[in-house]
């Protein structure tokens, strides 16, 4: 979570310059204390004043600037940061730092701090290929910098190629990630299903149902950002991408299932928070089936019940969306299914289940009283059910 976390953002002379705003931003709306260290040439692009109004603090950029008689800004800057993310980096600012120089008020707060340092190299798409630069973004990352790779696309010059800065929710996504290193899921692997699976019966058209994805999304990020090394399993849902997190898409349940085989070969828990179908169309016509003079009779045949068929020592999560007697209902699947936990979520209650930025949930146990949780966002119920495997997985050692 970035609430209260201090962030040195950096800024060097790059055209996306102007796009470190979304960012200052958007890191203060998650409050983030948000400290903005500008180079000289990315004054010229942006002015410091927009940083100041948008963050609510100074902004530096002179190392000679007169501060508090106690303080030395550099070294100040350096131990209050709590993460240092420089976006745009610029090849200039790179090879600075690979080679340890330390002339301007940036580049000497990156050398005096023992802060988690973040990159976002940003340039033409010839100044990142160009092995000086690629060799000393590898010393970095050596160095225990973390690198978010330039993305693709058209760049400032008009030209298409590597360079552009990935989107601000990818690089909000790093910056949470890298903080929640040392969180209580570090070193443990955690496996994610989220979606509606779609069940195909023809090339255009399939079964499929209201899950929007964003509960699984949300335990994805939840657990990436306590350390955790995800896996997300995801059907179709138009949400962003979770930065930071290894993403296989699939449609089908079957297809799920494969996956979630395969990904749980070496897990410490698998939450399985997505929709599943219960049914599927027996056959998948080859052609798109044309409209006829009567009506149309689909045989749908059961699905493989992931949950119920995957085998291994890891904690399993299950989520039982119900409309009636939902707490009888989810007992029956914990114990039906082999789970350790079971999420009953009553779908039809006012501000909870699909689509909604809100869940209304219990938590029941194999071993444990459950626990019934108020009305809160699907970040917050991520937490509550991740604070349970935790438990869990500390019990296991
Ligand atoms: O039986 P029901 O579909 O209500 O169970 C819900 C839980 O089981 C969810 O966690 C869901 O992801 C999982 N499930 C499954 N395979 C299915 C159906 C549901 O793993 N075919």
């Amino acid at each position: 979570m970035l609430k209260n976390k201090v962030i040195v953002l950096g800024i060097s002379g790059g055209i996306a310059a102007y796009k470190a705003a979304d960012l200052a931003s958007k890191l203060v709306q998650c409050g983030a204390v948000v400290k903005v260290v500008m180079t000289w040439e990315a004054t010229q692009l942006v002015q410091p004043l927009t940083f100041q109004a948008l963050t609510g603090n100074p902004v530096v950029t002179d190392m000679f600037e007169p501060a508090p008689l106690s303080a030395i800004t550099h070294v100040s800057l350096a131990d209050e940061a709590d993460i240092i993310a420089i976006v745009p980096a610029t090849a200039n600012i790179i090879s600075k730092m690979a080679a340890g120089i330390a002339d301007d008020i940036l580049t000497c707060t990156v050398l005096a701090t023992k802060a988690p340092i973040v990159i976002a190299p940003a340039m033409h798409n010839n100044m990142y290929i160009n092995p000086v630069t690629q060799d000393n973004i590898s010393k970095l990352k050596a160095r225990g910098f973390t690198v978010i790779p330039a993305a693709h696309g058209r760049l400032a010059s008009g030209s298409i190629g590597y360079g552009r800065l990935p989107e601000i929710t990818e690089i909000m996504g790093i910056i949470q990630q890298t903080l929640g290193k040392k969180g209580d899921l570090a070193g443990k692997r955690i496996v994610v299903t989220a979606g509606g699976t779609q069940e195909a019966i023809d090339p255009v058209r399939y079964i499929t149902n209201n899950s929007s994805g964003k509960m699984g999304y949300a335990v994805a990020e939840a657990a990436r950002d306590r350390g955790a090394t995800v896996t997300l399993i995801t059907t179709p849902t138009g949400l962003s991408p979770v930065a930071g997190v290894d993403v296989i898409n699939i449609r089908s349940a079957q297809q799920m299932k494969e996956a979630v085989v395969k990904a749980t070969v070496k897990t410490d828990a698998l939450l399985m928070v997505a929709a599943v179908a219960d049914y599927m169309p027996k056959t998948t016509a080859a052609q798109k089936i044309k409209k006829g003079a009567g009506g149309l009779t689909l045989e749908l045949v059961k699905t493989p019940d992931i949950l119920s068929e995957v085998k291994g020592k890891f904690i399993k999560v299950g989520f039982a969306a119900e409309t009636q007697d939902l707490i009888s209902n989810a007992q029956k699947k914990l114990t039906g299914k082999g789970l350790d936990i079971i999420v009953a979520n009553d779908v039809s209650a006012k501000g909870s289940g699909f689509g909604s930025e809100t869940n209304k949930v219990t938590i029941l146990k194999k071993d444990g009283k459950p626990e019934d949780l108020p009305l809160m966002s699907k970040r917050e119920v991520a937490e509550k059910i991740l604070d349970n495997v935790s438990k869990l997985l500390k019990g296991k050692k």
